[in-house]
């Protein structure tokens, strides 16, 4: 009797393939570019909200093309678990066949929702930053503040010094900890004050907010300089008008969603109706910037296209190397009883 079986791989399994970082850059460059010429499909994800502050999306796409592939992320943000010693971000991958829809692999998403949101940074900023970028700044010392210092080194070789602040100082204290030693050909600097925070700023010419989503901007117009690239990981962390007023262009991953969390009130001063895709700018039918003087700001609220780019890769290294469990799903075709 023909069986049907389909790959589990956990996020042990998933590390243990050791994908190299710039591939998954590679990836979700090559996605962005796909979905800039048409090629895939896109639904906008849609969620629960099971308790305040919290979600859990569904996020299906199809990658067309060479190498197709077609999936769909379930991911839930809980941010109170990390009080409990759980996950903030969590949740599953199902890879599809692209032919018959068959469930090829079902996979955990974390390894994937973080570093795909990293890559995306970091693809942005291999196209909007400045030419001689030595110096960012991060604000959040968290998942992203880590993931976002691994990838950015991948894309920009001349950078030299990575200025870290948190709203708490144990975090930053443990990302200092955790991140120099892994880092040791970047300089990291710690932000304690106001002040410190506002000398890193200046210093820098990519300014990335990955903090805890809220109501209440941390950035505003006045601490920013031109010839900068920010990248809020989070747009409500941004006051309004550094988007409307102060920058001087606008890239985003996908306009479709980026129109969802304006009609959501995540822009409080609205926005522009000029934006750069960023699959247009890698494809060459846009630019990252104009000249050195222009600050950049951008908005990549997530897109599946980026979680799939990504799984597929997984997959088909996971099937080379022989690595996860082999599950049935069924044998029987007739099930009526
Ligand atoms: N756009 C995307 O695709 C995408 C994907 C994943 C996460 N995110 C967003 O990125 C952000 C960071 O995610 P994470 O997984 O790193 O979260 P995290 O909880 O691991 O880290 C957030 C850090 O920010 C700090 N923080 C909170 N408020 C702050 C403030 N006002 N000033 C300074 N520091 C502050 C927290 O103390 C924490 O250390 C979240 O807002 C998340 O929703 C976006």
């Amino acid at each position: 009797m023909q069986s049907f079986d389909f790959r589990y791989l956990s996020q042990e399994d998933i590390l243990d393939l050791n994908i190299p970082y710039i591939d998954v850059i590679n990836a979700v460059e090559d996605v962005m570019s796909k979905f800039a010429k048409g090629l895939c499909q896109l639904p906008v994800k849609i969620h629960v909200n099971t308790r305040e502050a919290t979600y859990i999306n569904a996020m299906p796409a199809y990658i067309g093309g060479e190498r197709e592939a077609t999936g769909m992320k379930w991911v839930a943000g809980y941010p109170e678990n990390r009080a409990k010693g759980m996950p903030v971000t969590w949740g599953l991958m199902v890879m599809n066949d692209s032919d018959t829809g068959a469930v090829k692999a079902v996979m955990d998403a974390r390894w994937i929702t973080a570093i795909r949101t990293a890559a995306v940074a970091a693809v942005t900023a291999k196209y909007c930053k400045v030419k001689n970028t030595e110096n960012i700044t991060i604000i959040g010392a968290g998942e992203q503040g880590r993931w976002n210092a691994r990838l950015m080194k991948l894309v920009i070789p001349e950078l030299k010094r990575i200025y870290i602040g948190d709203l708490y100082e144990a975090a930053t204290k443990a990302y200092l900890a955790k991140m120099q030693p892994l880092m040791p050909d970047v300089e990291f600097v710690p932000i304690y004050t106001d002040d410190e925070r506002q000398k890193a700023i200046d210093a820098s010419q990519i300014l990335i907010t990955a903090t805890q989503r809220s109501d209440k901007p941390i950035i505003f117009s006045e601490m920013l300089h031109k010839g900068m690239l920010g990248i809020p990981l989070e747009s409500t962390a941004w006051e309004g008008k550094t988007y409307t007023r102060y920058a001087d262009r606008f890239v985003c991953d996908d306009w479709n969603l980026v129109q969802t969390y304006l009609k959501d009130g995540k822009y409080t001063d609205g926005l522009n109706d000029e934006y750069e895709l960023l699959g247009d700018i890698i494809n060459g039918d846009a630019v990252g910037r104009a000249s050195e003087e222009e600050f950049v700001i951008t908005s990549s609220h997530g897109i599946a296209l980026s979680d799939v780019a990504v799984g597929q890769m997984i997959l088909k290294k996971a099937e080379a190397a022989g690595v996860g469990t082999m599950l049935p799903l069924m044998k029987e075709i007739d099930i009526i009883r």
